[in-house]
């Protein structure tokens, strides 16, 4: 059978769990800290604004803001990832553990952009590299061959451009107008994958550098199929921390108008 199709009869229909430990703010008010950069939604440079602050809130970035639900980012750790398929003989069932992911503070902004009419806010990033360090367990079948590990696993991602389109719309709340989450869009490109599965097939050293081989000879139609599960873990990511930012500030308080 052709390996493309094999790829895509594997991954094809995949879920993932991403479960993360979110900041939590300290204390209960909630104020904005007094270090954000408020813009106001009605300015001519709004945008001009919102860059500013974005680029003030880098340096903090990389620690994490609990006041605004946003994790350490440098690295960023996620506890676990699940993916699991199951299609009759074909399956894989693998699980990463720890996820240290580092390289997103050395990041170039590309585009930065709200539109209060559509409640539509853009956000364009590039990575050089993004390396990714976790523990695994894979157990499912790649090609026919089986596909079996338990180990440490690294992967180095080059160059990687990340599109965000958040979509919000207004909702009232004790008599205030909220944002919530309509749709979050993530579209990425990159130029380069490069991965490591330490301790495959019980530690066989030469049936593991076999697929490792495998993995990145095929590492584009991989990445491609592997799309819709990453993009998936990413809106994960991301709505975990806006969701909670949306429902702790209102909408005027997040970005007022200049009457205000
Ligand atoms: C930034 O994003 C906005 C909204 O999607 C878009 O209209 C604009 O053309 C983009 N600017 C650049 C420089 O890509
Ligand atoms: C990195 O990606 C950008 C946008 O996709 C591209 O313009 C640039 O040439 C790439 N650079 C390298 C070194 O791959």
């Amino acid at each position: 059978m052709e390996r493309n199709l094999l790829i895509t009869l594997m991954l094809v229909g995949l879920t993932l769990q991403a479960t993360q430990t979110l900041a939590k703010p300290k204390g209960k008010s909630s104020k904005l800290p007094a270090f954000l950069k408020v813009c106001h939604r009605d300015s001519p440079d709004l945008n001009v604004c919102a860059r500013e602050s974005f680029e003030s809130l880098e340096p903090r970035l990389m620690d994490g803001i609990p006041e605004l639900y946003i994790p350490p980012m440098e690295p960023l750790r996620v506890p676990e990832i699940k993916m699991d398929q199951d299609s009759g003989a074909i399956y894989l069932h693998s699980m990463y553990k720890n996820v240290k992911i580092s390289g997103i503070s050395k990041h170039t902004l590309n585009n930065l952009s709200i539109d209060p009419s559509q409640l539509k806010f853009t956000l364009s990033l590039t990575f050089p590299k993004l390396k990714l360090e976790s523990e695994y367990s894979i157990k499912g079948k790649i090609m026919m061959m089986p596909m079996l590990g338990d180990g440490n696993c690294q992967v180095e991602l080059t160059n990687i451009t990340m599109a965000t389109e958040l979509f919000g719309e207004e909702y009232m709340k004790n008599g205030a107008s909220y944002l919530r989450i309509k749709d979050i869009k993530v579209k990425y490109d990159l130029a380069n994958v490069h991965m490591q599965l330490d301790n495959l097939f019980n530690g066989d050293k030469a049936l593991g550098q076999r697929m490792n081989d495998f993995l990145n000879e095929n590492w584009k139609s991989l990445s491609d199929e592997v799309r819709p599960l990453m993009i998936k873990a990413l809106v994960d990511i991301l709505r975990a921390s806006i969701d909670k930012l949306f429902e702790a500030f209102s909408y005027d308080e997040l970005l007022p108008t200049m009457k205000q």
